[in-house]
């Protein structure tokens, strides 16, 4: 696995708004989406082209454009919705699926909930989108669930990961052809595996408390 963190002062800015606990819902999600399009820029540096012939009003020229077959964008339900405006944003031709994951709370099994994807992705660069890299649970099941569907590299973008959540991918990811986009490594969970300091849960944050 392959990781990268943004190293970049808007980053940092507008990820301190974020954590901070008095930034409102509408602000929250609106520093999201752009934190994500700065993410995306980084996450999509090896999203496949191909050349292209194009005249421009004076000459023509080589130019690249999105190779088919187009790049999939997956959100993992719910906070990852949030994140979603700000990918295609900057890739508006891809194509979007979805997939719900939760936690069981008796037995702690990432369980899949809902799931809209092609049944056949392969050769497909897929960008998961999840806000919280927390214990990697919901991520790993993600991963495991997109290759068995034919996928063939797998970028995740997330605005924070925990120390534990990353050594737990790596471990169980081996050799997969993963990489993760991050704005920040945090220091580590709690007892109840929040990311601290992080940002509190994203979910609420961006929608309210359901
Ligand atoms: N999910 C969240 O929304 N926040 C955390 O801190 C951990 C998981």
């Amino acid at each position: 696995m392959r990781v990268t963190v943004l190293d970049h002062p808007l980053v940092a800015h507008k990820l301190s708004v974020l954590r901070d606990k008095s930034t409102p819902s509408p602000v929250f999600r609106q520093l999201v989406e752009e934190l994500v399009t700065l993410l995306a820029y980084e996450a999509t540096r090896e999203v496949r082209v191909e050349p292209i012939t194009i005249q421009t009003p004076v000459a023509e020229t080589q130019g690249v454009g999105l190779s088919r077959p187009r790049p999939l964008v997956v959100p993992i339900l719910r906070a990852g919705l949030g994140m979603l405006e700000g990918m295609t944003r900057l890739i508006p031709t891809a194509e979007v699926g979805f997939l719900g994951m939760a936690r069981d709370d008796t037995t702690l099994d990432i369980i899949t909930y809902a799931e809209r994807l092609p049944e056949d992705l392969t050769g497909r660069q897929v960008y998961v989108l999840d806000p919280m890299l927390a214990t990697g649970g919901t991520l790993r099941e993600a991963i495991k669930f997109l290759y068995r569907r034919g996928a063939e590299q797998i970028t995740c973008v997330c605005l924070l990961a925990a120390p534990e959540g990353i050594a737990k991918l790596e471990e169980e990811l081996g050799d997969a052809e993963v990489n993760l986009v991050l704005a920040a490594i945090d220091e580590r969970l709690d007892e109840n595996a929040y990311i601290v300091p992080g940002l509190g849960d994203a979910g609420d944050r961006l929608y309210g408390v359901v």
